[in-house]
């Protein structure tokens, strides 16, 4: 059975690394070209203003006080030189007085001040980038101010931004490529003792439950841990199983071979009261097996309800009292006197069936052990807030040494002739574990005969009470 929605670590981590340094890499790639257009922009302009500088100062002022220039072309062949690039530029007098260049180059505002103004425009169609420097010339009389602007075309700086950019995405991308297959290598290799383990496990016989002993990170150790200490209860599990199936096929073959002798028997039979006599011994072993299958049964309940008590408020004293009462007429057949002691209510935690089932195996083992003329009594006690279930019989009783040994499955003693399985008593001591109940097999009070006691719990969870014995 996989667990739905089953996902790869690896991808799931590979995805996460490689996905955030692509990411990393955008965000510095766009970096990148913010700076390549800085760079770019900070070097042109550069040059730029120094052609404005250079034609501002031949900028003169005439004898009649008019301003001449003389546009040294050694200043704007510097721009050209960079690439096809063309460059534009204009002399201005004081406002509204054109002196030289092109009249329809944009210009910027005048602002008079050491350094160029800079800023982007359209010209003749074309992008271009605009240094405009504010001077004044004088004659040592007056002084006239005066604004050139020099303009170029944007195809060199695009140039050297597209190479800047180039470079460095290039060197970026080499980088990310590193670190990729760096995080591959890695979580590769992290993650390799999981797949160990995940080998180890699946080489395994079926039967091979030994725990796993592999390194593993101490992230693994703990579900190692919880594979290993699953894995010895599970052989715990197996084991019982198959210890019990074996001995339960042991004692159902018995029946099973009584009922056929019984039938062949029948067969021959010369008269019809003979084939009688044989299909009532068949009849019995018949009995017999439904019995031991009932009790089998039972059992494997018992186990279920362990994973999954499905615990209830049970009132003690009627449950006890309708158990007695259902056992009155077969009591009454075996000549025994069946009575029952209690009072009022005595609530336990508990599931109702299985306590049936156990007070049905006591009430069954005295009625038939006892023997003819005994007195059985089922009581209900409660010394302080505990609550104890008694069935005591005046018969043969177990002799003290062989008490332990009828717990045992299949452990039989006193009347072997009896029907019976031998797992009466083990399911008795299963039900009252599995209510955190404690049992105790007792001589009866007269000094005869058998007390079983079954000491639950209070209902608050406290100590079992300690009862004498
Ligand atoms: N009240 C009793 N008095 C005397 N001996 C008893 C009493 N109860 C049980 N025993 C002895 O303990 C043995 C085990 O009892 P247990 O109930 O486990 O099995 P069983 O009665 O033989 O079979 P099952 O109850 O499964 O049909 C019995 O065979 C019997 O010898
Ligand atoms: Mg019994």
């Amino acid at each position: 059975m996989t667990p739905t929605a089953a996902y790869s670590l690896r991808r799931r981590l590979l995805a996460w690394l490689l996905i955030s340094t692509a990411v990393i890499g955008v965000v510095a790639m766009a970096d990148t070209w913010n700076e390549a257009v800085d760079t770019a922009n900070e070097v042109s302009d550069r040059v730029l203003a120094g052609s404005a500088l250079a034609i501002a100062e031949r900028v003169i002022v005439s004898e009649d006080g008019s301003l001449e220039v003389d546009i040294p072309y050694v200043a704007l062949e510097m721009l050209t030189s960079a690439a096809q690039d063309r460059v534009f530029y204009r002399v201005d007098g004081p406002p509204g007085n054109f002196i030289t260049g092109y009249q329809n180059l944009p210009s910027l505002a005048r602002r008079e001040g050491q350094a160029a103004a800079f800023g982007n425009a359209i010209f003749r169609g074309e992008p271009i980038r605009v240094a405009a420097l504010a001077r004044s010339a004088s004659t040592g009389i007056r002084s006239v101010p005066f604004l050139v602007t020099v303009a170029e075309t944007t195809m060199a700086r695009q140039q050297l931004t597209r190479t800047i950019l180039l470079r460095s995405a290039l060197r970026l991308l080499f980088m990310m490529a590193g670190a990729a297959v760096i995080v591959w290598v890695a979580v590769t290799l992290s993650l390799r003792p999981l797949y160990r383990f995940s080998e180890a496990i699946a080489e395994r016989s079926p039967d091979d439950l030994h725990p796993i002993d592999q390194q593993v990170p101490s992230e693994v150790q703990g579900l190692v841990e919880t594979v290993n200490s699953f894995m010895v209860r599970l052989e715990g599990a197996l084991d019982a199983l198959r210890h019990f199936t074996g001995n339960a096929s042991h004692q159902l073959r018995t029946p099973l071979a009584i009922i056929r002798t019984q039938l062949a028997l029948a067969n021959r039979a010369g008269t019809l009261e003979e084939a009688r006599q044989a299909a009532r011994k068949a009849d019995e072993a018949v009995a017999d097996a439904e019995r031991l299958l009932a009790q089998l049964l039972l059992m494997a309940r018992i186990d279920a309800a362990t994973r999954a008590a499905s615990m209830q408020q049970v009132d003690l004293v009627s449950l006890a009292r309708s158990a007695t009462a259902d056992h009155v007429p077969q009591a009454a057949d075996a000549g025994i006197d069946l009575g029952f002691e209690g009072e009022g209510e005595v609530q336990v935690m508990a599931e109702p069936l299985l306590l049936g089932e156990l007070l049905k195996n006591l009430i069954a083992n005295a009625l038939l052990y006892a023997g003819s003329g005994a007195e059985v009594t089922v009581r209900i006690l409660r010394p302080g807030d505990a609550a104890v279930l008694e069935v005591e019989d005046d018969g043969p009783g177990i002799p003290a040494e062989k008490r332990a040994a009828v717990l045992a499955r299949f452990e039989r003693g006193g009347r072997a002739d009896a029907s019976g399985t031998g797992l009466g008593l083990p399911i008795v001591e299963e039900i009252a574990r599995l209510h955190g109940a404690r049992l105790a097999l007792l001589e009866g009070n007269a000094g005869r005969g058998l007390k079983v006691q079954v000491a639950f719990a209070p209902a608050d969870n406290g100590p079992v009470p300690q009862l004498a014995r």
